[in-house]
């Protein structure tokens, strides 16, 4: 069973995990983090970034690895999770570039991609803090309602509704990708601590399902029951079918 602690806004979740991850950070100094891209967790790096300079905390050591990486989008594109992940994480909090892997979304290399990046994780010791969003289909990662509960890092399809989500970070919504590469849901359990955000009414079906559901491939999020250490982090909005 997941802890639920609902909060008064992003504002205060942020708060707690940077919180976590300092903690976590002073006790380990080439701590593995589990990085999420969307806008869930960009009030956590916010606080983090903060934490860090004003506690001047090392991060030079630590290491990161994203959940996930479209596929086939050009080298350098804004909206891959490669960029984003540098502008929204890897600059703010001043860590080392070479440090923070992302699945690499390059065609010409996809078919080892999954299997270099599992092996890449493993070779970190395993990811220590696992950041996570959830989408509206209930998807963690880009693992959309039929994924397996022990899927590893591997090429999916997106689905519309999210294709439909993420569109307004494209210049149409044909611009998003079809497909992308994905941590899996066995991959992302593997990590010691989960910690799931999610915020606003939109998200509180998903939520639901995920803490209280049965846990199942078409609920990708309730997969979180199965983890021994998962806290879920929401605003009343996002609680409110719990
Ligand atoms: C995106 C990402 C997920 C994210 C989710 C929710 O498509 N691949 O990792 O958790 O959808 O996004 P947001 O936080 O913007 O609502």
């Amino acid at each position: 069973m997941a802890e639920v602690v609902v909060v008064e806004d992003e504002q205060a979740a942020g708060e707690l995990v940077a919180g976590s991850i300092v903690s976590l950070i002073r006790q380990k100094p080439d701590a593995v983090l589990g990085l999420a891209t969307g806008s869930t967790p960009l009030a956590s790096y916010r606080a983090l970034a903060s934490r860090i300079a004003a506690e001047a905390i090392d991060v030079r050591g630590v290491r990161g690895f994203a959940l996930d990486e479209y596929v086939g989008l050009p080298v350098g594109h804004p909206e891959s999770y490669r960029a984003v992940i540098t502008r929204e994480v890897v600059e703010p909090l001043g860590l080392t570039p070479e440090l923070v892997r992302v699945p690499n979304g390059d065609p010409a290399t996809i078919e080892h991609a999954g299997a270099d990046y599992e092996a890449a994780i493993t070779a970190a010791g395993g990811v220590d803090l696992q950041i996570l969003g959830i989408g509206r289909t209930g998807h963690i990662g880009f693992n959309e309602p039929g994924s397996s509960l022990a899927s590893l890092t591997r090429v999916k399809t997106l689905t519309e509704p999210t294709r439909v989500d993420n569109a307004r970070f494209f210049d149409s919504p044909e611009d998003v990708p079809m497909h992308c590469i994905t941590q899996g849901i066995g991959t992302i359990l593997r990590a010691r601590h989960l910690v799931l955000l999610a915020f606003g009414e939109a998200k509180a079906e998903a939520v639901a399902a995920a803490v209280e559901g049965g846990v199942s491939a078409s609920q990708p999020g309730s997969a979180i029951q199965l983890h021994p250490h998962a806290t879920v982090i929401v605003d009343a909005a996002a609680a409110s079918r719990l």
